[in-house]
């Protein structure tokens, strides 16, 4: 069987994720994909923190130019988050022939169209499907299993923090910088929690699920955006008493006049099915013309749920690297089969 060598950059809480369910997975790889996937170098920062993590400290490395230059690695992961250098490891990675998998919101709904384009180019797989909510296949469903729909809307709960500050604020009474605390302890929150409170990380969602449902190019500067940093507990209880709740919704449209992408706090009926979607579960839903409505739900964030993405966009690579094949959609990817010139 064959073996296909990735690489990790990043070890926090979905490249620590990444590395568990990649162990988890160890005996089930051959049977369901027929090669194993082995990861060969884990990029830190800091490598002594780091080894405290993982049984083989051997794999950690503090040098791209080691990753990058290694022919035998096949797939980079990248899970260090941010803009820089996030954004050049996979450039550099995509140009050396590597394929890429990522979870790097902030990175896609600024740039997506020139990673997607320089994977195109250099005929290799860009996946991404743990950027937008977490654990649950969103991304990929809008891409392929919708593709027969005409979509004009996409919208629900896509930031597990907020989702998670809110149902603790109304259910236990806690305040907004304790939730907070406890989100952050959980993994669910970005480096810098800012962009989940003020509804940054959610615009990122609702920039990336537009381009793929409405197939367009919509950026993150496309989105209104306003967090939940300013809802109270009166406005909470104000709230109940009109027998609602308060989320944290993203919304894209395709309206006739344009696109429309905004995320902002709204009033809920406490009988819609998004009002029981609490503490770190995201729910989306897609409107389509013919699917009519379909309904996303699960755990949005956190450790092994976006690991379980992760490796998923991994295992899709290694079947399209088995397979000869980049995987896109439209792809010439062809198998050098040997050619008989009968002419000759
Ligand atoms: P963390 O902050 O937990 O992990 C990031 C890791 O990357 C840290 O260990 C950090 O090291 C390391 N790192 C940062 N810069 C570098 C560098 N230059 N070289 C090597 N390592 C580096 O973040 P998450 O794991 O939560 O998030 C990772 C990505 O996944 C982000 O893009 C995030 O938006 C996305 N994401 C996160 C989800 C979640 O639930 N947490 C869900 C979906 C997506 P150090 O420890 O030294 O700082
Ligand atoms: N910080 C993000 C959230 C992580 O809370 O939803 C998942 O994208």
């Amino acid at each position: 069987d064959r073996v296909i060598k990735a690489a990790l950059l990043g070890l926090g809480t979905v490249g620590g994720g990444v590395y568990k369910v990649l162990k988890m997975q160890e005996e089930e790889m051959i049977p369901k994909l027929g090669a194993k996937v082995e990861l060969k170098k884990i990029l830190v920062r800091n490598i002594e923190k780091a080894s405290k993590k993982i049984d083989d400290p051997s794999l950690l490395t503090d040098n791209w130019k080691e990753i990058v230059e290694d022919p035998e690695i096949e797939i980079v992961i990248e899970l260090i988050g941010g803009m820089e250098p996030a954004r050049t490891y996979i450039l550099e990675a995509l140009e050396a022939g590597k394929n890429v998998v990522t979870a790097n919101k902030d990175l896609i709904a600024a740039d997506g169209h020139i990673l997607l384009d320089t994977a195109a180019k250099n005929k290799k797989d860009f996946l991404h499907e743990a950027a937008v909510a977490g654990g649950i296949p969103i991304i990929r469903p809008i891409k392929q299993c919708l593709a027969g729909n005409h979509i004009s809307e996409v919208m629900g709960i896509m930031n597990g923090t907020t989702n998670f500050i809110l149902t603790k604020m109304s259910q236990n009474g806690m305040e907004f910088a304790d939730a907070l605390k406890l989100a952050q302890e959980l993994g669910y929150a970005e480096s810098d929690p800012t962009a989940d409170v003020e509804g940054l990380d959610a615009g990122r969602k609702v920039a990336i699920l537009a381009s793929a449902a409405f197939n367009s190019r919509v950026t993150f500067d496309d989105v209104y955006t306003e967090g939940i940093t300013k809802i109270t507990a009166t406005d909470i209880q104000y709230a109940k008493e009109m027998g609602c709740v308060i989320k944290l919704l993203g919304v894209a449209r395709n309206t006739p006049e344009g696109i429309e992408a905004r995320v902002h706090p709204m009033l809920i009926d406490v009988n819609h099915p998004l009002a029981s979607v609490n503490d770190a579960y995201n729910a989306v839903f897609v409107q389509g013309d013919a699917v009519q409505d379909a309904m996303f739900y699960g755990r949005g964030a956190g450790e092994l749920p976006t690991a379980s993405a992760v490796v998923g966009d991994v295992f899709d690579i290694v079947r399209n690297i088995l397979n000869d094949c980049c995987g896109r959609i439209g792809c010439t990817c062809y198998k050098n089969l040997p050619i008989k010139h009968m002419n000759e």
